[in-house]
């Protein structure tokens, strides 16, 4: 599989954090396209102590990484930007207010935005994990607008059920339902009454 990832400015950089470690990890994998956004660059710094523009996975991760490819979001000429380009589908984790009304109204004026815009064109899933509390009129009709769209409208809002250990562990576990929407299982994943499933769902 071929994913896109963007970061963007809203919070809950964890998320994507989670999410970049498990697409690292996943040999179904084979490359990801990463763009973070300059605003997401503050939310980084803030909320878990990388900063620069440069290098943004490997900070995160703390790791030399093997597939994942980062595009500054003003290279509006990457291969991401065209249709033509091979993908599986798009996430965005944390995805702002700010890229949704982008996407939403089909501005394509950032690669993260056109990247979505394309992804929708060649209906292909954009999966946009929306964090904002509370939401206004205009939040709620441009979730309406994506939605119709084609994208998956998929709120940053935690599971509590499966009795999380603390913060990195209830971010992994909303990775993996990101992950899960698109077909891709992670081991570890918490599966309600998975005994009650069949073999290989314990995962
Ligand atoms: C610490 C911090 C937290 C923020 N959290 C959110 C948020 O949860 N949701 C949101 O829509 N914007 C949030 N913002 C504001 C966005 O970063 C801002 O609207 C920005 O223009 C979004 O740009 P981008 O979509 O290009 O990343 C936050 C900003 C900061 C500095």
């Amino acid at each position: 599989m071929h994913l896109t990832v963007a970061i963007t400015g809203a919070s809950g950089a964890i998320l994507g954090r989670e999410l970049l470690r498990a697409l690292e990890a996943d040999e179904r994998v084979t490359r990801v396209h990463f763009v973070a956004s300059e605003n997401s660059l503050r939310v980084l710094a803030e909320e878990l102590g990388v900063s620069g523009r440069n290098d943004v996975v490997e900070k995160l991760l703390s790791s030399k990484i093997k597939k994942i490819i980062q595009h500054a979001d003003a290279d509006i000429g990457a291969a991401i930007a065209s249709g033509s380009h091979p993908s599986n589908g798009m996430i965005i984790l944390p995805c702002s207010m700010g890229t949704l009304a982008a996407i939403a109204l089909g501005l394509a004026d950032s690669l993260i935005a056109r990247a979505a815009d394309v992804t929708l064109k060649e209906r292909r899933p954009l999966i946009l994990c929306v964090r904002e509390t509370p939401f206004n009129r205009i939040h709620l009709r441009n979730m309406t607008l994506a939605a119709e769209a084609g994208a998956t409208i998929f709120p940053c809002i935690p599971a509590f059920y499966n009795h999380p250990e603390g913060p990195e562990e209830m971010a992994r576990q909303f990775a993996y339902r990101v992950l899960a929407h698109l077909g891709l299982q992670q081991p570890g994943a918490y599966v309600w009454k998975a005994e009650e499933q069949g073999p290989g769902t314990r995962d």
